[in-house]
C-alpha cells in the first residue's frame, strides 16, 4: 500500500510518518512538503534511510506540482495534512491559509479523482464548530460556526472534501481532532512555547484570563486515530477525535511550570487574541463505538514525555526561536498592543 502524506515536514504528521513506518511494514509513504517556516526536515531525519520513505518538496497549491507528483507515484490512499495552522498567523495575514487550506484541498481533491485514488482523508479540526458555553461536547453534527480566519478557512475545506465525495462519488473521509501536543510541535503553540520560555526563564503569555478551556490528546493517539479512520472509516463520514482531558490553559501552564520546577512568577497575563474560541471539547463516541478507537496516553503522563523531548532537543528548538520565527513574535505583540497585567 503507497500512502501520500502531504505536510510531512511539520509537527503531527512527521509523528504520523514514523509511526506509520514503525508498526506496517507493508507500506511505503511518499511525504509531500513544500517546507514553509513550520516544515522541518530535522523532523524526519531518523528516517533518512528508510526505503519506504521518499520525501518530495512540493506545493499542494501548485497544479503543476501535484500534477508531476501523481504521474510520478500510484497512490492508495492520500492524508492530506498540509496547512497554515497558527490562529495568531491567520489574524494577520490569511493569505497563505486561503490558499493551503482551500485551494490546495480542492487540487488535492481533484487530482485524487483525476488519478482513481482509493481514499482521501482530510485532517481536519474542531476548531471548525467554534466555541462552546460551560457545557457541552461538539458532535459530528454540531454546526460547523468557525471564529477565526484559520478555522474558516479549515471549514471551508470540510465543506469542498463533502462536495468531491456528494458530487463525484470520491471516497473522502474527515477527522476534526482537539489540540494535539507532543515532540516536534512547533514553538510558536502553547505547550511548546511554554516549555521553551520556562526553560529560558522568559515570560509566559497567557491570552486574557487564561480560562480557556481546549481538549488536550497526545499526538501519537491522533496518529493512531487518523489510521483507524484511514482504513476503517466509512466514505464520506466525519469523526471526531479527543481525549476526554479539557484543561483551562492556565492549569496547563501551571502544570508544565511545576514539572520544570519554574516559578508561576514568570505567567504574564497580555491582551487576549480578538475572537478567542472560549472552550473546545469533544465527542468521540463515533469513533470509539463504531471503529474501536480510544485514546491510549493520559495527559500528565504525556505532558511529561513532551517536556522531557523538549529537555533534550534544546537544539532543534532553539534553532527554530532565532530568525524568522523571533521578528514574527515581534509583529505579533506590535499589532496586539500592550500587555495588560
Ligand atoms: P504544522 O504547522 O506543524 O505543519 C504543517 C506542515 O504543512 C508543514 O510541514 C508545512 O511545511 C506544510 N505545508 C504548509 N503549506 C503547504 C503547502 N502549500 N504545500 C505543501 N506543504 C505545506 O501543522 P500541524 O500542527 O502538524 O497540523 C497538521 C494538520 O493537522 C493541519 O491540517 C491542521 O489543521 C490539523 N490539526 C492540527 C491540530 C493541532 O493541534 N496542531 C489539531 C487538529 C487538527
Ligand atoms: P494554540 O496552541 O495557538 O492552539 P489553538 O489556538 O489552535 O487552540 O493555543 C492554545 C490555547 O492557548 C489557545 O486558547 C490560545 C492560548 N495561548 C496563550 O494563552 N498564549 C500563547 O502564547 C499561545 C500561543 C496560545
Amino acid at each position: 500500500m503507497q500512502i501520500l502524506v502531504t505536510g510531512g515536514a511539520g509537527f503531527i504528521a512527521s509523528n504520523f510518518v514514523r509511526y506509520m513506518l514503525e508498526r506496517n511494514p507493508d507500506i511505503s509513504i511518499v511525504n509531500f512538503d513544500l517546507l514553509t517556516y513550520a516544515g522541518n526536515l530535522e523532523n524526519l531525519a531518523d528516517l533518512e534511510k528508510n526505503e519506504h520513505h521518499v520525501f518530495v518538496r512540493g506545493d499542494i497549491c501548485s497544479r503543476q506540482d501535484v500534477e508531476a507528483l501523481f504521474s510520478e507515484h500510484q497512490f492508495d490512499a492520500v492524508a492530506n495534512f498540509a496547512a497554515q495552522t497558527h490562529v495568531d498567523r491567520s489574524l494577520m495575514d490569511v493569505t497563505p491559509f486561503i490558499n493551503t487550506n482551500v485551494l490546495g484541498v480542492q487540487i488535492l481533491l481533484d487530482a485524487c479523482r483525476a488519478n482513481g485514488v482509493n481514499r482521501y482523508l482530510q485532517v481536519s479540526t474542531d476548531e471548525v464548530y467554534g466555541s462552546l458555553g460551560a457545557t457541552g461536547l461538539f458532535t459530528e453534527t454540531s454546526p460547523i460556526k468557525p471564529n477565526n480566519p484559520y478555522s474558516a478557512t479549515k471549514a471551508s475545506a470540510d465543506f469542498l472534501v463533502r462536495a468531491a465525495h456528494e458530487s463525484h462519488g470520491l471516497d473522502a473521509v474527515i477527522t476534526r481532532c482537539s489540540n494535539n501536543f507532543g515532540p516536534y510541535q512547533f514553538p510558536e503553540k502553547l505547550i511548546p512555547l511554554v516549555i521553551a520560555n520556562a526553560m529560558e526563564d522568559k515570560r509566559i503569555p497567557v491570552y486574557g484570563d487564561g480560562m480557556q478551556v481546549r481538549d488536550w490528546i497526545y499526538v501519537i493517539d491522533h496518529c493512531s486515530a487518523v489510521e483507524t479512520v484511514l482504513r476503517k472509516g466509512k466514505p464520506g463520514e466525519i469523526y471526531n477525535m479527543g481525549a476526554h482531558k479539557d484543561v483551562p490553559n492556565i492549569e496547563v501552564v501551571k502544570s508544565i511550570l511545576s514539572i520544570l520546577n519554574k516559578p508561576e512568577s514568570l505567567i504574564e497575563h497580555v491582551e487576549d487574541r480578538p475572537g478567542h474560541d472560549r472552550r473546545y471539547a469533544m465527542d468521540s463516541s463515533k469513533i470509539e463505538t463504531e471503529l474501536g478507537w480510544s485514546a491510549a496516553h493520559t495527559f500528565g503522563n504525556a505532558l511529561e514525555t513532551t517536556v522531557n523531548w523538549y529537555l533534550d532537543n534544546r537544539d532543534w528548538w532553539e534553532r527554530i526561536r532565532t530568525g524568522e520565527y523571533a521578528s514574527y513574535y515581534e509583529k505579533l505583540y506590535g499589532n496586539r498592543g500592550k500587555h495588560c497585567s
